[in-house]
């Protein structure tokens, strides 16, 4: 069912000169303060603590964008007992109060888009347009899940009988935690913060180290709209302590997870764990990686496959779970689309991203830009390298990677590289195309260009991935419009931006009535 009123939020046209200076502008306030220290946000209170995060600027790692407050122990079962004690008043306030605070939320968000858009540029490296939008999804997720628990929040009556009245509603689970990555800073908080807190539940949020500065805009968009106390907290720390602790806290009702598989299948192992008078077995909802893969036919319009393979791989350096890392090209036109793929890569410019004319930046940090190295290394002793382009040496940058001619069996083939290291793969017809692409662990995205009706059906029934593309890129899904979400090790739950997602935030109760 479509959500009532919901239309996506348009991304902004910066080849408007005024849109080009508004956000020149908005870059030169946030540098301006850049440095400050952020705090913890627990109850309404703002604690600032001795040990910090720092968060550098990936480009220019000598600028630090900001110092965040780290939550020890304390803080953290601090913050579990306010969400605890703030639950008891917000389980009781209905779908439509709690839809309107997301609908300031992001009306906050549109008045700050610009600034918003900005330090997303300067703490993790997006480009003027993937920062842009990630501020877009993230006011749809603020638009579309209200419209969706307004939906959801209608009793309704499940058969009628005489002599007997039946209710079904749904009821939140309780207290909320949200462990977030950093590779869509905002939009992906957003989505899971204001999933739990409108289907009724109180939320500790705890973002990634490498985006906390992000993190504290979003909880300090809901302070600004009035939240109240309690219902949503704000606990940074690393993920093997803070983010450890919370997930083993017995008072924790529920996980919403997104980040890599590694952690994922660690928190639904430490989840599991119920100790003596724990109520409930917590329930886990986990987004995590791809290895994703898009076929190119021998009917494919190959300028559209070049542009499109080069967007889903490159765009964002490969960071995003949605990136296509493996290409697997139908041998008649192997050798030509090889050539042309190389050549459009080869011819991007890299460098810093708060310069809108730089399509390629740096990657998050230092220890991902030698985890890529080493998956570098063994692509040269194990394959043939099309094109080792190199970026700038100041900052995080690696230039964008093609490899041919991998064993099937190698690293670069089967694991998530999150990096800008693409895999070209020769297959002799459609169907061997589609037994490589299935052959992973994976299985969020994928794509395919052909001009055949024949074989696009079979591609589609056939190619196992939660989130398929025909003629064109791999990545940015749009809430509403292309429901996000994987299965196999890519992740457990509905997909986010759909009809079914908020409902795993719930249980659903029955109560029938002898009238
Ligand atoms: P990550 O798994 O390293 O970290 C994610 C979050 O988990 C961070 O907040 C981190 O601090 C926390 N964490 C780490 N160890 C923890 C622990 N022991 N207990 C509790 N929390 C812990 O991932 P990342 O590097 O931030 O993000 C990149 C990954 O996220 C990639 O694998 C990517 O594919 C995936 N991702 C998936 C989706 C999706 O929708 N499927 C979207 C974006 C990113
Ligand atoms: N939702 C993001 C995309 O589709 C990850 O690219």
């Amino acid at each position: 069912p479509a959500s009532v009123g919901f239309m996506n939020e348009p991304v902004t046209d910066f080849s408007r000169a005024q849109n080009r200076s508004a956000m020149y502008d908005a870059l030169a306030t946030v540098e301006e303060n850049l440095g400050n220290n952020y705090p913890l946000i627990i109850q309404d209170r703002e604690i600032f603590t001795d040990e910090t995060t720092l968060s550098i600027n990936p480009a220019r790692p000598e600028q630090l964008v900001g110092r965040v407050s780290r939550a020890n122990r304390d803080q953290a079962r601090e913050a579990v007992d306010s969400a605890r004690e703030a639950f008891v008043a917000w389980k009781k306030t209905s779908p439509q109060e709690r839809a309107d605070y997301l609908f300031r939320a992001a009306a906050e968000m549109r008045k700050r888009r610009f600034k918003l858009a900005a330090l997303e540029i300067l703490e993790v490296g997006k480009t003027w347009k993937d920062a842009d939008g990630d501020i877009a999804e993230a006011i749809d997720y603020l638009e579309y899940y209200g419209r969706e628990m307004i939906r959801l929040g209608q009793a309704t009556m499940p058969g009628a009988y005489p002599g007997e009245e039946n209710l079904y509603f749904y009821e939140p689970l309780g207290v909320g935690l949200v462990i977030s990555p950093w590779n869509f800073p905002i939009a992906i908080p957003t989505g899971m913060v204001s999933a739990a807190l409108v289907t009724g539940n109180t939320v500790i949020f705890k973002p990634s180290g490498l985006s906390s500065v992000c993190g504290w805009h979003l909880a300090e968009i809901f302070k600004t709209v009035g939240l109240p106390p309690g219902v949503l907290q704000f606990v940074p720390g690393p993920g093997s302590e803070t983010g450890e602790y919370l997930v083993s806290h017995p008072e924790v009702d529920f996980v919403s997870f997104t980040g890599s598989r590694e952690v994922g299948l660690h928190i639904v192992s430490v989840a599991g764990k119920t100790e003596p008078h724990q109520k409930g077995v917590k329930r886990v909802i986990a987004e995590t990686g791809g290895k994703n893969a898009i076929i190119v036919d021998e009917t494919a319009d190959l300028d559209e496959a070049v542009r499109g393979v080069l967007d889903s791989a490159l765009e964002y350096q490969g960071q995003k779970c949605s990136a296509c890392s493996r290409v697997i090209v139908v041998d008649s036109v192997y050798e030509d689309f090889a050539l042309r793929l190389q050549r459009s890569m080869n011819s991007l410019r890299i460098g810093p991203t708060d310069k809108p004319w730089n399509f390629f930046g740096p990657v998050v940090d230092q220890i991902s830009a030698q985890k890529i190295q080493k998956y570098i290394e063994t692509g040269i002793k194990e394959g043939n390298a099309l094109l080792a382009k190199p970026g700038p040496e100041n900052g995080f940058f690696i230039g964008p990677h093609l490899f041919a001619d991998l064993p099937l069996h190698s690293s670069l083939v089967r694991e998530e590289i999150f990096g800008p290291v693409l895999v070209l793969l020769r297959a002799p017809t459609l169907e061997s195309a589609l037994c490589m692409a299935n052959d992973s662990r994976y299985a969020l995205t994928g794509g395919v260009f052909s001009r055949s009706p024949q074989n696009i059906q079979k591609v589609i029934a056939d190619f196992d991935v939660g989130n398929l593309y025909v003629n064109r890129k791999i990545t940015g899904a749009l809430v509403g419009r292309q429901p996000f979400g994987g299965f196999r090790m890519s992740g457990i739950g509905y997909k986010a931006g759909g009809p079914n997602y908020l409902i795993q935030f719930m249980h659903d109760r029955s109560v029938s009535e002898n009238t």
